[in-house]
């Protein structure tokens, strides 16, 4: 019984603990498009079709100021707040968009 409790345990935390990559997505949709489509503010780059690695590079970089160009400083604003795994987690989920 008691292992039975345990491991419902587990599972309720671990789904409190998900992240969903979609969720976290939504307000980027604004600037970027739903589907990553649309070059954000005009000056963005087209983000639909990039690969993982490089999403996560681009975003760390505008965490860590390595990244950027004229309007770096918005989007450290938008990522800044965001662990690794939620980089991740919207990293995965944008490489879904088409
Ligand atoms: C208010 C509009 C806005 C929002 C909201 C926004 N972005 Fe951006 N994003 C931009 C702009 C503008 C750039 C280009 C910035 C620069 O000059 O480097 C950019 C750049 C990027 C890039 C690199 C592409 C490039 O142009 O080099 C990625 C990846 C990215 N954003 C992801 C995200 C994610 C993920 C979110 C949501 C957490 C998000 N953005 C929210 C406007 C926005």
């Amino acid at each position: 019984m008691k292992k039975v409790v345990l491991i419902l345990t587990m599972v309720a935390v671990s789904s409190l603990m998900a992240i969903d990559g979609a969720t976290l997505y939504k307000k980027c949709a604004a600037c970027h498009g739903a589907k990553g489509e649309k070059k954000s503010l005009n000056v963005g780059k087209i983000i639909q079709g990039w690969s993982k690695d490089e999403l996560v590079s681009s975003m760390k970089g505008y965490q860590d100021g390595t990244y950027g160009r004229s309007m770096k400083a918005l989007m450290k604003g938008q990522v800044d707040a965001y662990s690794d795994e939620q980089i991740d987690a919207l990293a995965e989920y944008i490489t879904t968009l088409k």
